[in-house]
């Protein structure tokens, strides 16, 4: 771990096209913030940098599909982002945009110098073109069949389906988009970086974490999943990497370099110097010279992102930066896996999400609670998931009963017993709860604190929030803990000197929590200072003050200050608060299937039952809410339903029909009262109806929109 004397900090440019869910703050906004809050209360000079990705054909596909223009798609979600963000309390120092011509001017610079220096190769290539619009279509403007698993919607870089990635040329039958047409090839020329010839640095950068032999890095600090992603990248062997497209929005190239005309930069080129951009921008707001941060080797560049933008940090990015010669490379990206919500990945065209905004509005008050969760739960080394009920019980058995249950105790005890002023205390009284003396009892207890706190830093110097944040939460343990064993509301009558003593300590204690949440819970920082009758923190030095004091033995919140009165921190979140959320997760009923013609060949009947015989059955509406494969076992499904009173496990022969994450939130109709049993050693208790056709292919039998679940069906 190096001292640097400048830090920037970039969170990756979400693409201005649609919200933000949770899986994008947990990815690459709410790490890069703590981090970056804990350096400012450090006293480091640190720049943090956001913006909107603005470019490419994610935006003008929606415009296409909203009838919007490309601008006003983007205005529209720059201008969300923006109030997302500050809600959240995602504390940017700027947050920018790439439509913005500053960055318009930055890229072409960038591109030219590279160009000039002769760094790009020029190429032609056939590309598909749609001769009814005029016009070459990106990947994503091209469908066709996928050539690995024959499913008809694939897209021409990607299949959804089956997740194989391919060039449009290998897609069966595509089609334009736009008009429905089929698309012809078409000679087309572009600029394009060759990146194999940068595969000898890069690899030594990445493995040692040299340039020439020159330290840049220490590569044991970077995460296993990101240098073994970039070595993945490296040994497959690096292709030359077309840095232009043939697109009508975007950073037009450079107007003095020859054959400009209707070329774009490729959003991968513009979108990552959207950091410098912006850099730029800060720096004519705030009197400050950019090239401090960018072109100066004592400057430590970080970037947050999420997992699927480890290539273009790590390698493409970089070698940009290279190339270019002036700008200092990453010193390191420590970017977080994914996070799943309720069992299923995150889907944004299936509506399986979590809105950042939606929850702003649903829970305005709540915004720490999902901060805490989220850093709780954060994908820093593996994927990992968000419920609704983690979220619940974050909040009542952390939050409410550990954190503001101990802060609130020490408040109102304080105000009961010494009408809010903090107690001063003899120094050379003699103890009972400890073998010392009280001074020496009480000096210990400030250098453990001190530790504990150093342990907390560590943890988020070293992108280990989870376990930063555990850190703060353990110091408040042992805020109950000392106020559990001394038990000041008994011992203040039989030692009031003593009392003091404890009273004291536990209120420095609060101290240290309103400086140590600051990072993870901002807002519950100002509100736990504002119980001490103290100004919110500045993120100016404090921390770092903090653990000097501490060091010292010196009191941090001085004896006859007067604190303020009793407030409950947090309060305790209800079942029917989770249940809400809950039914608006699962209220979108996934896509119907297709109804077949085939008309079914008829089963015989069986033979007739009694009105009672019927009766017996309980059969009831239930949701699915979560859903996975069975060990060994080809044909089933484990499922967890919802019947509204009680939650069940179910086993049930479907895996050949449905995939598991295409059935959260299916409403299905289940046999409740049959006898419970065991399928491969799990207990089963119940059977999902499900109706066969003549194929033999199942489908469930689906309870109308909108039945509560537990209804019965009769
Ligand atoms: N917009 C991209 C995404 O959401 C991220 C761009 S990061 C940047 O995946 F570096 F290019 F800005
Ligand atoms: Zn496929």
């Amino acid at each position: 771990m190096r001292d640097f004397k400048r830090y920037l900090v970039t969170s990756a440019l979400p693409y201005a096209n649609g919200p933000l869910h949770i899986g994008h703050l947990a990815g690459a906004y709410l790490s890069a913030d703590v981090y970056v809050r804990f350096m400012r209360l450090m006293g480091k000079d640190i720049v943090y940098i956001g913006g909107s990705d603005e470019h490419g054909a994610a935006i003008t596909m929606r415009a296409l599909k909203d009838g919007l223009t490309p601008q006003e798609v983007v205005d529209k979600y720059h201008d969300l982002f923006v109030k997302t963000f500050e809600k959240v309390g995602i504390s940017f120092d700027i947050y920018h945009r790439t439509s913005d011509p500053l960055h318009h001017e930055t890229s072409q610079d960038i591109f030219r110098t590279l160009y000039k220096k002769g760094l790009f190769t020029e190429e032609e290539s056939e590309q598909y073109y749609d001769p009814e619009v005029n016009q070459f279509l990106a990947d994503r403007y091209i469908k066709g069949t996928c050539p690995k698993c024959a499913n008809p919607d694939a897209y021409g870089d990607q299949c959804e389906n089956c997740g194989s990635t391919f060039s449009p040329t290998e897609l069966i039958n595509p089609r334009s988009v736009l008009s429905g047409s089929e698309p012809i090839l078409k000679k087309t020329k572009h600029w394009y970086l060759p990146l194999n010839d940068h595969e000898t640095w890069l690899r030594e950068w990445i493995e040692e974490g040299t340039v020439d032999g020159v330290f840049k890095h220490y590569p044991d600090e970077w995460k296993n999943h990101v240098i073994g992603q970039c070595k993945s990248w490296l040994d497959g062997g690096l292709q030359p990497r077309a840095m232009t497209r043939d697109l009508d929005w975007g950073v037009d190239v450079p107007h003095d370099v020859p054959g400009h005309e209707g070329k774009k930069l490729y959003v991968w080129l513009d979108a990552p110097i959207g950091y410098i951009s912006a850099t730029r921008q800060w720096a004519k707001d705030n009197g400050k010279k950019w090239e401090k941060y960018w072109k100066d080797d004592d400057c430590q560049l970080i970037h947050f992102i999420g997992k699927d933008n480890i290539v273009f940090h790590c390698l493409i990015f970089p070698a940009v930066l290279k190339a270019h010669g002036d700008f200092v490379l990453p010193y390191n990206v420590p970017a977080n896996q994914f996070m799943n919500l309720e069992g299923a990945k995150i889907s944004t065209s299936r509506n399986w999400a979590v809105w950042v905004h939606e929850y702003i509005e649903d829970l305005p008050d709540k915004i720490d609670e999902l901060r805490y969760c989220m850093i709780k739960n954060m994908p820093e080394l593996k994927d990992t998931e968000f419920t609704w009920k983690s979220w619940q019980d974050a909040n009542n058995n952390e939050l409410v009963a550990n954190l503001a249950n101990f802060i609130n105790r020490v408040v109102v005890l304080t105000n009961k017993y010494y009408d809010g002023k903090v107690p001063a205390f003899d120094e050379d009284a003699s103890f009972t709860g400890s073998s010392g003396d009280d001074s020496e009892f009480y000096d210990s207890e400030m250098l453990s604190l001190h530790d504990e706190l150093q342990e907390l830093c560590q943890s988020i110097r070293t992108f280990d929030f989870r376990s930063g944040l555990k850190s703060l939460m353990d110091i408040s343990t042992k805020g109950n803990q000392l106020l559990q064993y001394n038990e000041p509301w008994k011992l203040v009558k039989e030692d009031p000197e003593t009392t003091k003593t404890i009273m004291n300590l536990a209120i420095q204690y609060v101290y240290v929590l309103g400086v140590a949440a600051r990072p993870f819970m901002p807002e519950t920082s100002d509100k736990i200072l504002a119980l001490l009758n103290l100004k919110p923190l500045k993120e100016k030095g404090e921390l770092l003050k903090l653990l000097d004091k501490l060091c010292e033995g010196e009191t941090l919140v001085k004896a006859k200050h007067q604190i303020g009165e009793p407030l409950h921190l947090f309060s305790r979140i209800d079942d029917s608060v989770v249940a809400t959320q809950m039914a608006k997760l699962i209220k979108e009923e996934p896509t119907p299937v297709p109804a077949t013609t085939a008309t079914p060949e008829s089963k015989p009947l069986r033979d007739p039952i009694t009105y009672d015989d019927f009766i017996k059955m309980d059969m009831r509406v239930a949701t699915i809410l979560a859903a996975e494969k069975v060990a060994n076992a080809d044909k089933l499904l484990q499922l967890t339903v919802d019947l509204g009173f009680e939650q069940r496990t179910v086993v049930s022969g479907i895996a050949n029909y449905y995939k598991p994450e295409e059935i959260i939130g299916q409403k299905v109709t289940l046999l409740a009262n049959l006898a419970p049993r065991k399928i491969k050693g799990i207990e089963s208790k119940g059977m999902i109806l499900m109706s066969e056709n003549s194929d033999g292919v199942l489908k469930f039998v689906a309870a109308p929109a909108g039945a509560e679940n537990g209804s019965q069906i009769s």
